[in-house]
């Protein structure tokens, strides 16, 4: 079965059971926050390094690669700047 969530506005598609990161992954987004050392994403794919938080549906300080995805998640970037 397919999810779909919006990330900065537009509609990706993944598969129930996968991850944020997943289906961020899965879609070609490699990285999706910014600090001042550089661009992040997944480091460590397991939930400790933080490398790949996101807001999703309002909620700041979400780890993409231990949240699954649910249809129609709306996902946002963080750490812009
Ligand atoms: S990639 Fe390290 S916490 Fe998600």
């Amino acid at each position: 079965m397919r999810v779909g969530v919006h990330f900065d506005g537009v509609l990706l598609q993944g598969r129930e059971g996968q991850s944020i990161a997943g289906i961020l992954l899965s879609n070609g987004q490699r990285t999706w926050r910014s600090t001042g050392g550089g661009d992040r994403g997944i480091f460590c794919g397991i939930g400790i390094c933080q490398d790949c938080v996101l807001t999703v549906n309002g909620v700041e300080g979400v780890r993409a690669c231990q949240r699954t995805a649910c249809e129609g998640d709306v996902v946002e970037r963080e750490g812009q700047g």
